[in-house]
């Protein structure tokens, strides 16, 4: 099969037709930041992110648990700042004779759908997990949810049906010189972004000190 991310190409390619979307990995600085984007997740969309009925205090304890040693959380943020997509890798535990396997759970809030924010964390996190030695980058999804559905696709990823979820399973070639110049770039780049970005907020709110926060259309 054709596999587009897994592909030496893969790094730059998906997002092209769209804007380039930067992605920056997240500390546990960022855990305040990662529970406000889940909370603001409605009832639908937990269902399709944690795979069930995922109340409040269910997310708080997953946010609270995050382990960023063992795992690697990315996150996109708008021009505001806000972390407007995010995705967890998760690293299953390694078991003998068998390949080294981790899990992508991903999630955009509906004000930045269809940006190519989806694309750009699944592609970093295909790339990272490359240049970490995993071998399948691993996804679990309801066949009823057809934006995930679409993504995985267009990933080039082998998908198993049973009983409406689905496995969409991706296989990763080795990394090579290519995929960890590609990711320290990225990192770099978002780095950038972000400081920028932070620049611009805070050149906005000197300004709005002055003159009063201009009033949005309505
Ligand atoms: C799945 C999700 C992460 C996608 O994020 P996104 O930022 O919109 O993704 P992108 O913009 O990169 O791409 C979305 C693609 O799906 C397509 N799409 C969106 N809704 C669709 C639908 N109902 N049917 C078919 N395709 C759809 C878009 O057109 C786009 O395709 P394109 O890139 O070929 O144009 C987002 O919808 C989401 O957070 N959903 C809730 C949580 C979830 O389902 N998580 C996945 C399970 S872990």
């Amino acid at each position: 099969m054709h596999n587009k991310l897994a592909s030496k190409h893969l790094p730059s390619k998906p997002y092209l037709k769209r804007r380039a979307v930067p992605v920056r990995e997240l500390n546990a600085g960022h855990r305040e930041e990662i529970l406000q984007h889940l909370l603001q997740l409605n009832e639908e969309d937990r269902r399709l992110r944690f795979g069930t009925q995922t109340p409040d205090e269910v997310i708080q304890r997953y946010v609270e648990h995050l382990d960023f040693n063992k795992d690697t959380i990315f996150g996109c943020f708008n021009l505001n700042l806000k972390l407007i997509g995010m995705a967890h890798l998760a690293y299953l535990p390694e078991i003998k004779g068998q390949v080294r396997a981790a899990e992508f759970g991903v999630s955009v809030l509906p004000e930045g759908r269809s940006q190519g924010f989806g694309t750009a964390l699944l592609q970093r996190s295909a790339v990272h997990s490359r240049n970490t030695r995993i071998e399948t980058l691993y996804v679990h999804c309801l066949t009823s949810n057809k934006a995930m559905m679409h993504l995985a696709q267009k990933a080039g990823m082998s998908i198993e049906y049973a009983h409406g979820d689905a496995d969409a399973y991706l296989k990763l070639p080795p990394a090579n010189p290519s995929t960890i110049v590609e990711e320290a770039a990225n990192e770099q780049w978002a780095d950038m972004d972000y400081a920028l970005k932070q620049n611009l907020k805070r050149s906005n709110q000197a300004w709005w000190w002055f003159l009063g926060r201009p009033k949005l259309a309505p």
